[in-house]
């Protein structure tokens, strides 16, 4: 059956134990089908199964989105940071009243376990809350020109229509803190979601409309044609902001398209996050921030370790501690109750993280724990442990994106930081010790570093990366900075 002819109640799906998740577009405040009636499945990675079948918008779909967004963006502007805390709050709340609901169609098109979808529920709910408290305090300035004679005004105005690419791996978060910040700022703003993922969000544009959002403000579209879209959209001077979540990859040809428009961007792109454990760490905590680190959301995230880089001292009893802790993680479907780590988001993840391991393997690396992909139904890659893999290997230099660790072995802390150093990337790094640790969390070229802890992401900080990883800053006081631009105005007095 053909989406656009459908009513807005039968554009819904049922998922998991879910019923009426949004599967249409959503502009202009209301539900509907692609322009060619065409749409693309949604799977289940851990079992295969299509979970729904989504709107497939066009690149007229796109376009119309864009003009939903055109015309809400004045009138949205136009109303008080009060007002828009006040719906942003509304939507903080509704998202935690969902918390259940929201958690299982996460982790059925998403496939991590129950308990961390639960987790990113609360953690993307937060990103409401925190620009709820922004909205309301954006200042401006006032001052006497340096040359007397005039005054220097400046206000604070949103940068208009953005765009936002949002990636599968932390579906919910990694939209909340773009559209958080969007519109606290006073932006209408085109959510594109992953592909492989776009279910959480369809909800979440559900509760933002039921919050109050305004028709227009809120629009989403669904594709599996996502850089014929965006390229669309991008080359539309009305557009004035992209914001995108992914690779290194496609960031750099958005930012390439970007500039021909002279777009406002934001990048949070691909990392190798070192993870430097020094000759004085606190082995322990070092462990339990190391599992942390690599295994929360099954390694899939950026802002994962992608090295640990180990002084020679205390490298045997770190390793020996993390094997007991890696061996010990429980692989399997994420709505199982006790499972640890779930199924990678592809058959394809899957197939490359084997290419990893195994050429790692190749080059003289030595499997203490998993190391393969797992046979039969489901995208499974087994809690995996390397050691003795040289620092040049491929492994190192690429972005693992899976349960995969792996150990260095360096003789010195100075060492440990210049291989820290070594990758064009800088997301996140980590360092643990007991007496140098903030000295040394200055010298990572990265935009985030985790000093004696495995984890940096908090809505209150600005989470963000230096070289290939990145332009600007989310969440934090920054993040509703890169949707707003400052206006002077000199003022005869
Ligand atoms: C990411 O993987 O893009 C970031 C996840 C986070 O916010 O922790």
């Amino acid at each position: 059956m053909a989406l656009s002819s459908l009513t807005e109640d039968s554009l819904r799906t049922t998922v998991a134990s879910v019923s009426a998740v949004p599967v249409g577009l959503f502009t202009a405040g209301r539900w509907h089908g692609s322009s060619s009636d065409s749409t693309f499945a949604v799977h289940d990675p851990a079992t295969g199964e299509v979970l729904a079948d989504v709107a497939d918008a066009t690149v007229n779909d796109g376009i119309a989105a864009l003009d939903s967004a055109v015309a809400a963006q004045s009138e949205w502007a136009a109303t008080t940071g009060r007002e828009r805390a006040e719906i942003l709050r509304k939507t903080f709340d509704a998202i935690i009243a969902r918390t259940e609901d929201i958690a299982s169609v996460l982790t059925a098109e998403m496939g991590k376990p129950l308990q961390e979808s639960r987790g990113e529920v609360a953690y993307g709910a937060e990103f409401f809350r925190w620009f709820s408290e922004q909205a309301a305090h954006v200042a401006g300035s006032y001052g006497p020109a340096p040359t007397g004679g005039y005054r220097i005004v400046t206000t604070e105005q949103p940068v208009g229509p953005c765009l936002l690419i949002t990636p599968w791996n932390f579906p919910l978060a990694m939209g909340t803190r773009k559209i958080g910040a969007a519109l606290a700022a006073g932006c209408s703003v085109i959510i594109k979601p992953a592909a492989l993922t776009p279910l959480t969000m369809t909800m979440l544009v559900d509760i933002l409309h039921e919050s109050g959002v305004p028709p227009g403000v809120v629009n989403i579209v669904t594709t599996s044609r996502s850089s014929d879209l965006s390229a669309a959209l991008m080359s539309d001077p009305r557009l004035r902001k992209v914001s995108f979540t992914g690779s290194t990859a496609v960031g750099t040809t958005l930012l390439r398209q970007a500039a021909e428009n002279v777009l406002t961007a934001s990048m949070e792109l691909g990392g190798n996050g070192p993870f430097v454990v020094c000759s004085d760490a606190d082995i322990d905590a070092a462990v339990a921030g190391a599992m942390v680190a690599k295994f929360r959301n099954g390694g899939q995230s950026c802002v994962a370790a992608n090295r640990f880089i180990v002084h020679t001292d205390v490298h045997d009893e770190f390793v020996m501690k993390l094997q007991q802790r890696v061996s010990a993680l429980v692989l399997g479907p994420g709505t199982e109750p006790g499972v640890d780590i779930g199924p990678v988001v592809s058959d394809k993840q899957a197939r490359t993280l084997q290419e990893l391991v195994d050429g790692a393997v190749d080059e003289g690396g030595r499997l203490l724990v998993g190391g393969s992909r797992v046979e039969g139904t489901g995208s499974f890659f087994e809690p995996t442990l390397l050691i003795d893999v040289p620092l040049s290997s491929r492994i190192a230099r690429e972005e693992i994106f899976g349960p995969v660790a792996v150990v260095y072995r360096v003789d010195s802390d100075e060492d440990a930081l210049n291989a820290a150093n070594d990758t064009n990337f800088g997301l996140v790094g980590y360092v643990f010790s007991k007496t140098q640790a903030l000295a040394y969390a200055e010298r990572l070229e990265t935009g985030m570093v985790g000093v004696n802890r495995g984890l940096v992401s908090d809505p209150a900080g600005a989470f963000g990366g230096t070289k290939a990883s990145g332009l600007g800053r989310e969440g934090g006081t920054s993040g509703i900075h890169e949707y707003l631009e400052t206006k002077y105005m000199a003022v005869e007095v």
